[in-house]
């Protein structure tokens, strides 16, 4: 690929008026959202959104979601915009949640891999709501990582994976939520969760009022020929260099089981408070049954793993419910489904 110079630039008004009028020129730039940082390009712009696929080296067949900053953006993006995700959209949006809907003729192709659908997001992050403002422009989306590589949550992050592939970065520091949207599709007959986020299967089914179906990829790996509803969840992601293993047990067993593979020369990622008394190199990923906390610095920390060099790490197990279902869905496909029940 061509270098392109890269700038990181600060959020600011000078820096949003350069990222706008760069997405209205078909090009694409980097953004802090409230979940995780994306790479940006006009949705309806056909050449522009196959960049995002060349920048991050992404598979065709992996469609992108669509961002807006006001339901009046909808109509041209979408067929329809059915009750339910009326319903979604009054409890969640803005915020952290995309819903899959009947697809309209503005998206461009490049967007949709073949799916007669789109995924819609309406983020609340401050600086997302003024870039669309300024450009105009419904953005198409993805984390903006190299394929594979860990979502990134900081301005630095997007910068190592990204440099000389994209002409700008906006530095809007830490993303709060830390991992990406929970995707909902509402076009089946009963809604179905793609993806688990911050907002959790029981936020759903309250707006709802009805029960959600939860998709097969989520909590383990899809079986062999098995078509994956969401097609980013098939994919080897999130995955650090080093070989990660999810030890699910007490503190006490996941100790004995460290100790016991020590000539491993392990580390570990473990709860908060816990790294002193393993004894061994530790990356803490947040506070033990907070999935809030822990969703803010799981992908973080699989960084940090990767720039100590740590070869085999053994990691603490998350809950599978609530919040902490959308880190367990992110930490299984970094440990490539190693999970071991002490
Ligand atoms: O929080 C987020 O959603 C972030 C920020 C940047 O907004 N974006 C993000 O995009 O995570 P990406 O491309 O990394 O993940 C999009 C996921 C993939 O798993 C993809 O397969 C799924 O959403 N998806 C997109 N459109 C879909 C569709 N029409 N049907 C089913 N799944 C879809
Ligand atoms: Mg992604």
């Amino acid at each position: 690929m061509d270098a392109i110079e890269t700038l990181l630039c600060p959020a600011d008004r000078d820096g949003i008026a350069r990222a706008a009028a760069l997405l209205r020129q078909g090009e694409i730039i980097a953004l802090p959202t409230e979940t995780v940082y994306g790479i940006a390009a006009d949705a309806r712009n056909g050449s522009a959104v196959a960049k995002i696929f060349k920048a991050k080296g992404r598979p065709q067949d992996n469609p992108l979601i669509v961002h807006i900053d006001d339901v009046k953006m909808l109509p041209g993006l979408v067929s329809e915009f059915p009750e339910r995700a009326q319903l979604l959209a009054a409890a969640f949006w803005p915020g952290p949640l995309t819903i899959i809907m009947p697809r309209g003729p503005q998206v461009a192709d490049e967007c949709c891999a073949g799916l007669d659908t789109v995924g819609i997001r309406m983020p609340s992050h401050p600086v997302v709501r003024q870039v669309i403002e300024a450009s105009g422009c419904a953005f198409a989306a993805p984390s903006a990582n190299l394929s594979g590589r860990p979502s990134p949550t900081t301005a630095q992050d997007v910068l190592a994976d990204m440099q000389g592939r994209l002409p700008l970065i906006l530095d809007g520091g830490s993303c709060a939520v830390g991992v990406e949207s929970t995707v909902v599709s509402v076009v089946g007959e009963k809604p179905t969760l793609l993806r688990p986020g911050y907002i959790t299967l029981e936020d759903l089914e309250r707006a709802l009022g009805e029960e959600v179906i939860l998709s097969g990829a989520i909590l383990e790996k899809l079986a062999e020929g098995e078509v994956a509803r969401s097609p980013g969840m098939k994919y080897k992601h999130y995955a650090p260099k080093a070989d990660i293993t999810i030890l699910e047990g007490s503190f006490e067993q996941f100790k004995a089981y460290v100790e016991a593979h020590a000539g491993q020369d392990p580390a570990c990622l473990c709860f908060t408070g816990e790294a002193e008394k393993l004894g061994v190199p530790c990356v803490e990923y947040g506070r033990e049954g907070d999935g809030a906390d822990q969703s803010r610095h799981i992908f973080r920390c699989l960084r940090a793993l990767d720039e100590q060099g740590d070869r085999v790490v053994y990691a603490r197990c998350p809950r599978k419910d609530g919040v902490s279902m959308a880190v367990y869905n992110r930490l299984i496909r970094a440990a490539a489904f190693r999970v071991i029940r002490l």
